[in-house]
């Protein structure tokens, strides 16, 4: 394992020379953003409101950003102001946390809960800025306090009330993801429940991302070039901004927005529309002056079951762009390949 780790803080405080492990090819580096992402707001309170007409052209504003690149911000989401500052502000007392600490809370190969930091396991040399701590929540859970026994296991009683924060934060998010659902629904034309019902029971991964600032920022990358093989995918970003999206062949913006939530279609959901809707690359950049924090639920089926277009997408004699496939076994390969392109995804199948 590469021992180069950003959870050494003596790297980020005397950082001098960069560490090459953190120096991204150019290819990747290249054309940084100077044009925002034209991605649309979706009112989503005309889903409480019941007006269908309403509904109708939310709806067709989502088909078109998913028909395209896959990236949409969400407005009136229902989620209390309150409880996302409230998840912000449990974010620096995770990352504050000794180094020891962090590595007996490793994200272990394969795993999807814990600490990563500079793992060397799915990006060989190209390590990214940041640390992250993920952890699993399920919505059908019998436990009401799944979040906060997790926190309080690995890192101790003291993170009790930050559990109950993300559980909080957790429970939120698959509310809002299933409303999501039907809306997508909606725009594909078929039963507005089928989604809904299809995610109901899935375990979710939510991820709180902490990028430290740089002074090589041009030469790295907080997150690298990906597509989330996950379904749908809830983000919030601080203000300092850095996520960028590949849209008509460049990087572009997508813009911070405070009252906002991010939503991007996944490689799974793309297989479930069969294709038509797109799960497009995009990465994080780093600031040379100020940290940035970024919040992400991650919504996935249950992991055995099959993922396949429903009927109606399929009518028109219209062919199978993937195969059945389970999310656990696209979770596996993606956890030994780096998904940077089209073509890696394609190998999967
Ligand atoms: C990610 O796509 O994994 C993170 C993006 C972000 O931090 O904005
Ligand atoms: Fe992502």
């Amino acid at each position: 394992e590469n021992m180069v780790s950003i959870f050494d803080s003596n790297l980020l405080q005397n950082q001098v020379n960069m560490p090459k492990e953190f120096i991204w090819p150019s290819m990747d580096l290249v054309n940084t953003a100077q044009e925002e992402l034209k991605e649309p707001l979706i009112d989503l309170s005309v889903m409480k409101s019941g007006d269908e007409e309403a509904i109708a052209s939310a709806a067709e504003l989502v088909r078109k950003a998913c028909l395209k690149h896959g990236f949409f911000q969400v407005i009136n989401h229902g989620v209390d102001q309150e409880l996302i500052n409230d998840a912000y502000c449990e974010v620096d007392p995770i990352f504050n946390l000794p180094i020891n600490k962090k590595l007996s809370a490793k994200r272990v190969h394969g795993g999807v809960s814990g600490y990563s930091g500079a793992h060397a396991d799915r990006y060989s040399s190209k390590l990214p800025w940041k640390e992250t701590f993920s952890f699993v929540y399920n919505h059908q859970n019998d436990s009401n306090s799944q979040i906060v026994n997790y926190f309080k296991s690995v890192l101790g009683e003291d993170f009790q009330q930050t559990g109950w924060v993300y559980q909080k934060y957790c429970e939120a998010m698959k509310e809002l993801s299933l409303v999501i659902m039907e809306l997508l629904a909606i725009s594909l034309g078929i039963d507005r429940l089928h989604y809904r019902r299809f995610f109901e029971d899935g375990d979710s991964i939510m991820r709180c991302n902490y990028y430290p600032p740089c002074k090589s920022s041009n030469l790295t990358l907080g997150t690298g070039p990906h597509s989330d093989p996950t379904s749908l995918t809830i983000l919030h970003q601080d203000q300092v901004g850095g996520l960028e999206v590949f849209a008509d062949n460049k990087w572009v913006a997508v813009r911070p927005r405070p009252e906002a939530l991010v939503i991007n279609i996944g490689d799974t959901f793309m297989a479930l529309s069969n294709g038509r809707y797109k799960s497009c690359l995009h990465r994080a950049l780093v600031n040379r002056y100020r940290e940035r924090r970024s919040l992400v639920f991650f919504v996935c089926p249950r992991e055995d079951k099959v993922v396949r277009p429903p009927e109606n997408l399929l009518s028109k004699n219209e062919a199978r762009k993937y195969p059945d496939f389970t999310w656990s076994s696209l979770f596996e390969f993606t956890q030994k390949h780096y998904r940077a392109d089209v073509a890696t995804l394609q190998s999967f199948f």
